[in-house]
């Protein structure tokens, strides 16, 4: 069944969900691989701080939400610009000790297996407990798909010593969104990132 959904060995993004500390719900964008039908595996580079810490610290339980919501992806991975998450944008699972995000059209409810740990990252090894995603539609724009990555290059921006060439790529991504679409919506996404951008003064 899930394979019907996920392609294997592909690499996926949700917004991973969690308590850090105990009670305090958080969630960061991630990247997500099946590798199994009944796991799934995660990079998580030591920049990603919190997820990092929590995953060595030895907390088990995650919710990876599936959304189409990039404001959401904006939000989570940039914690420390726009403020914390509000709390009343989680729930907790039904299934384990970790919230989830409402409104989103899936969740994978995972339980940490194991962890590899590398100089600069830790592939984490989780086992999948539950699954629900609703069928939704997906009408290709690369609006959507060029603001999802110049939203991943920002988060490498902010990590990476060389800026110059990832800003490129940012402002090139940005250019295609504006070249097909002229919607508030895409538009306000387009222009927040400037204003990071601006304030990391590299524009
Ligand atoms: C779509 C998307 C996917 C991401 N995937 C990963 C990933 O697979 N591993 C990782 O370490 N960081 C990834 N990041 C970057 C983290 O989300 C970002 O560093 C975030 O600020 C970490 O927050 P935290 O400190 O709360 O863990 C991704 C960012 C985006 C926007």
């Amino acid at each position: 069944m899930i394979g019907e959904i996920f392609e294997k060995n592909t690499i996926y993004e949700g917004i991973l969900s969690y308590y850090y500390p105990a009670n305090k719900p958080t969630a960061a964008p991630m990247g997500f691989k099946l590798v199994d039908d009944d796991e799934i595996e995660i990079k998580v580079y030591r920049e990603s701080y919190r997820t990092y810490h929590s995953l060595i610290s030895g907390n088990t339980d995650y919710v990876i939400n599936l959304t189409l919501n990039l404001k959401l992806f904006l939000k989570s991975a940039f914690k420390y610009e726009f403020g914390e998450l509000e709390h009343s944008i989680f729930t907790k699972s039904p299934y384990i000790n970790a919230p989830r995000i409402t409104n989103c059209y899936g969740y994978i409810d995972v339980r940490l297996r194991s962890i590899e740990k590398y100089d600069n990252y830790l592939i984490a090894n989780f086992k999948i407990i539950n699954i629900e995603v609703k069928k939704i539609y997906f009408i290709p724009t690369r609006a959507f798909t060029q603001l999802l990555e110049a939203i991943i290059y920002m988060t490498k921006v902010k990590t990476l010593k060389n800026h110059k060439d990832i800003v490129e790529k940012v402002l090139h991504s940005l250019n295609i969104v504006k070249k097909v679409s002229n919607s508030n919506y895409y538009n306000n996404l387009v222009e927040t990132i400037y204003e990071l951008l601006r304030m990391w003064r590299l524009i």
